[in-house]
């Protein structure tokens, strides 16, 4: 450990303390145990490694990344409870650099959920990695935020600031090759890791609702059903429509579709500084569900 209360990954020699190395084929139920994968997550990525007490079988922790075009890996990492402050941690995280130039990686990065992994920001941060952006997925009770929303849509068309060539239709009648351009710039904007345009496309309600502006895409809005709440996939706006009108527009929308089709609570996704939908939940009684904070190590 450096003065500066930071684990200087160069200097420390942890390596040594643990054996580090890729799972053998009878060692999988370990690494799904250590690491699940998350709920609504993508299988997770090809690598891995475990962390074993020398001169053991006994594995004490597992790391999974996988190395994407850009050069960086999508991190995840478990220490079991005993083995925790001993730099195992610390061991897999030097591995994965050791090996990361071969493998033309630039940088680490990883998502961590600071609500249910409270020592996980901790850990990022002693080991220099630097928090990108957070997202914050917000619960909200449909029948508060709907009312507000129709509020607000209302006084929008009144002020005739809803142009008279705008035009609501769902995402089938939709064009949707512009659909798919401006979803894959949203994900690269929003760092909100690679899904498949047209897997979300096919998961997403047919009642998800578009906004057209003369034959342009102005904004879009998918989400599908789960149980009693409407989970939004992607709320997208780009930039010469974001802080208008068009927001309000696909929410009310949404909010009027999904509680007729039985929603009761709807869920979606907030990036760092979006005040407004993040204002719009609280108001109506909604709640931080899940933070999502995205780390970054510079190799
Ligand atoms: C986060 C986690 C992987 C850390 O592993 P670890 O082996 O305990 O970490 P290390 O011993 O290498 O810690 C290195 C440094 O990180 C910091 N750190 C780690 N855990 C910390 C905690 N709970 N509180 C404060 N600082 C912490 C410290 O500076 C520590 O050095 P120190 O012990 O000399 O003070 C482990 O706690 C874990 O598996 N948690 C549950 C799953 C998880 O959160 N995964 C990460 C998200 S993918």
């Amino acid at each position: 450990m450096s003065d500066s209360g930071r684990v200087d990954l160069m200097a420390e020699d942890t390596h040594r303390r643990w054996v580090v190395r890729p799972p053998q084929p009878a060692e999988a139920p370990a690494i799904r145990m250590l690491l699940p994968r998350r709920p609504g997550a993508a299988a997770l990525p090809g690598q891995y490694l475990l962390a074993l007490q020398p001169g053991t079988a006994s594995i004490v922790g597992a790391a999974s990344f996988s190395v994407s075009p850009a050069g960086s890996t999508a991190l995840r990492l478990h220490v079991i409870p005993p083995f925790r402050r001993q730099r195992v941690g610390t061991a897999l995280v030097q591995a994965i650099m050791r090996s990361a130039p071969a493998a033309g990686v630039r940088g680490l990065t990883g998502e961590v959920h600071p609500m249910s992994e409270p020592d996980a920001p901790h850990f990022a941060e002693a080991l220099g990695f630097q928090r990108l952006h957070r997202l914050c997925t917000m619960t909200a009770p449909v029948a508060d935020l709907r009312g507000q929303l129709t509020a607000l849509r209302q006084r929008l068309r009144q002020s005739g600031r809803i142009p008279a060539a705008a035009q609501l239709v769902m995402l089938p009648e939709a064009p949707q090759l512009e659909i798919a351009r401006l979803f894959e710039q949203w994900i690269s904007l929003e760092g909100v890791g690679a899904v498949p345009t047209q897997a979300l496309t096919r998961e997403a309600s047919a009642a998800s609702p578009v906004v057209m502006v003369e034959g342009e895409v102005a904004g879009f809005l998918l989400w599908q059903m789960q149980g009693e709440t409407a989970i939004v996939l992607a709320w997208v706006v780009p930039p010469r429509w974001s802080n208008s009108w068009v927001n309000v527009a696909l929410l009310a929308e949404a909010l009027d579709i999904g509680w007729a089709a039985g929603a009761r609570q709807i869920e979606y996704d907030v990036l760092d500084g979006n005040h407004q939908p993040t204002k719009l939940a609280q108001r109506a009684g909604g709640t931080v569900h899940r933070i999502a904070d995205t780390y970054r190590l510079d190799l």
